[in-house]
């Protein structure tokens, strides 16, 4: 997997980049995804008022649209026919038939991001027109600050010129690398679904703080802050995590003790048991 952006391969919303300001987006089902997707496209600079949110209904499309300051649909027909990107945030088991019924009104140039998990480019280009610039990105929630990572995956007809608007739409996410679509299941693994188990894990700390005597919002504060730093630690002094490790271990020391306790407990074994059970059922979602 190419693990990080490279220059070539990301477009910043910089000066000589897409311009962003111009664009009109649509998003289709702006949900839990959707909802910081449409949020990671605004702050690369995305209008607000040309970034409209078609939901289910039009009360619920003026509720995510005021809570991400963006606008909502007044008609879903005539926002798709002004699109130069449409944005489908719908369950995966909705999209094809949505891409069906949608497949008249989406203008030819405008390109297609779905974030379904499961359905491939190949499904998609099938339910809409011949032609169709198709893109999958499959995001985390992090991106809603700018701390995220997002995997895209190319349609057959997407040009370079789309792929750099995308790219650009997603500058602002954290991280956002081009993958195939054989390599989704492990970034799911790695990315899509591990903020849930670091989530998880958190709040696991958490409690057993509380349960050694601490406050919760103070253990709630030390726990973030030791866990956001030892992750900026690793990241920026390009240092290997056994390393950082070792530094911290003493002999005979807390720290060690309490690593042996971990290794006891299966932490390797329960951390690779989430990350490649989100992956099997990545594979199979995809096989249905
Ligand atoms: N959640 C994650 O962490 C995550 C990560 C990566 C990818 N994804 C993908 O993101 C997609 C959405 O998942 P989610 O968790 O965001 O689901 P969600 O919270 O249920 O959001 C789905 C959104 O779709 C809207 N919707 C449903 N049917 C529609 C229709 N016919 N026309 C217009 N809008 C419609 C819903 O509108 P209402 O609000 O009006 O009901 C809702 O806003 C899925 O395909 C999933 O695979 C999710």
């Amino acid at each position: 997997m190419n693990a990080t952006a490279s220059s070539a391969d990301s477009a910043p919303a910089a000066a000589n980049g897409p311009d962003l300001g111009a664009l009109q987006v649509v998003v289709i089902g702006a949900g839990n995804m959707g909802g910081p997707v449409a949020r990671t496209m605004l702050d690369a600079g995305v209008r607000p008022d040309r970034l409209r949110i078609a939901n289910t209904s039009p009360e619920s499309s003026r509720r995510a649209a005021e809570a991400l300051g963006a606008a909502a649909a007044e008609s879903r027909g005539d926002a798709l026919a002004e699109a130069d990107v449409v944005v489908l945030g719908v369950k995966p088991y909705q999209i094809l038939d949505l891409a069906a019924e949608l497949r008249e009104q989406i203008p030819a140039d405008a390109v297609v991001i779905s974030l379904a998990a499961g359905i491939t480019l190949a499904q998609l280009e099938e339910a809409l027109p011949e032609g169709r610039a198709v893109v999958r990105a499959m995001p985390n929630t992090p991106i809603s600050v700018g701390e995220g990572a997002v995997g895209l995956m190319r349609g057959s007809a997407v040009t370079d010129e789309q792929h750099r608007l995308v790219h650009a739409l997603f500058s602002r996410a954290g991280v956002a690398v081009d993958i195939t679509e054989e390599q989704v299941h492990a970034f799911i693994g790695a990315a899509g679904s591990l903020s849930a188990f670091v989530f998880a894990i958190i709040e696991a700390m958490t409690d057993e703080a509380v349960r050694l005597g601490l406050k919760r919002d103070l253990a709630s504060t030390l726990i973030q802050q030791t866990v956001r730093g030892a992750a900026t630690m690793l990241s920026e002094n390009g240092i290997h995590p056994a390393v950082a490790k070792n530094g911290v271990s003493s002999p005979g020391g807390t720290t060690v003790e309490g690593l042996a306790a971990l290794e006891r407990a299966g932490m390797r074994a329960g951390v690779a048991a989430a990350m490649s059970a989100a992956a099997q059922k990545s594979r199979e979602m995809t096989q249905d």
